[in-house]
């Protein structure tokens, strides 16, 4: 497994219920639990047949298909929410993760914890959470070739309100694994330069949206100043 499935993989506590990849595509972590002895419930789901078939195959081949359940639904449509504690939902759109998470109201009974790593907009995925309380208890960053993957964890509670900053990358008094999170900030330092650069210079002035930007810019400068002469070592 690379290093974001294996911190993914690693965020999983070992004493759940069970645990559901949705979106599980090469079934990977699923395996994993499986071959590894974890003893609750383990779901496999995918909207598309061809993964579905693929992780199936896998499954087979690692000697653990008749271990885990392997469902063909959108999201968590079919998941049976008695069987499982912890839900994984990684690799998709940020809109889409939200999209999953409201569908499923069960999920407000305070009973599930969530992983998430959304390839876009972690920062709507971190609103979604604590807006529908939860409490992100972990953070983590994989940097695999020219990417920077963000993840966390979300645990039922009420969560301290974050600043627009932290929204982007996480709050920096969750505990972190993985890489060093200068990493993600300069990932969105990166993005919100080229949106600041887009802006014609007489319309930039007078422009709340170019203000928000450049506020969020200087927060992100401020807090990796801040971070820099913590991070050492690590990735
Ligand atoms: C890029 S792969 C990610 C695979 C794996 N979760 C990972 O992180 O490596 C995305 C997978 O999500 C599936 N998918 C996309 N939207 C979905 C949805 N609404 N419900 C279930 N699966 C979905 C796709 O079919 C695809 O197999």
């Amino acid at each position: 497994m690379n290093k974001r499935l294996d911190l993914l993989y690693e965020m999983i506590p070992d004493n759940g219920r069970g645990v559901i990849d949705v979106g599980t595509d090469h079934g990977q972590i699923p395996i994993r639990l499986a071959v590894s002895g974890y003893k609750g419930h383990i779901l496999a789901s995918d909207v598309a047949e061809g993964p579905l078939k693929t992780a199936r195959s896998a499954a087979h081949i690692a000697g653990v298909e008749k271990r885990i359940q392997f469902l063909l639904c959108d999201g968590l449509d079919m998941c049976p929410e008695e069987e499982v504690s912890d839900i994984l939902i990684a690799g998709m759109g940020g809109d889409t993760i939200c999209g999953i998470l409201d569908r499923a109201e069960w999920l407000s009974s305070g009973r599930y914890r969530l992983i998430l790593q959304p390839m876009t907009k972690p920062e709507v995925v971190r609103y979604w959470l604590i807006h529908n309380k939860f409490s992100i208890d972990l953070e983590a960053v994989a940097r695999e070739d020219q990417h920077v993957y963000q993840m966390f964890r979300a645990v039922p509670g009420h969560s301290k309100s974050m600043s627009d900053a932290e929204y982007l990358i996480g709050s920096g008094s969750v505990p972190r694994r993985g890489d060093k999170i200068s990493f993600v900030i300069d990932q969105q330092l990166r993005t919100i330069t080229k949106k600041l650069n887009g802006y014609p210079t007489q319309k930039a002035a007078e422009s709340p949206e170019y203000a928000f930007y450049l506020n969020m810019k200087r927060e992100l400068e401020e807090l990796k100043a801040s971070i820099q002469s913590k991070e050492f070592g690590n990735g």
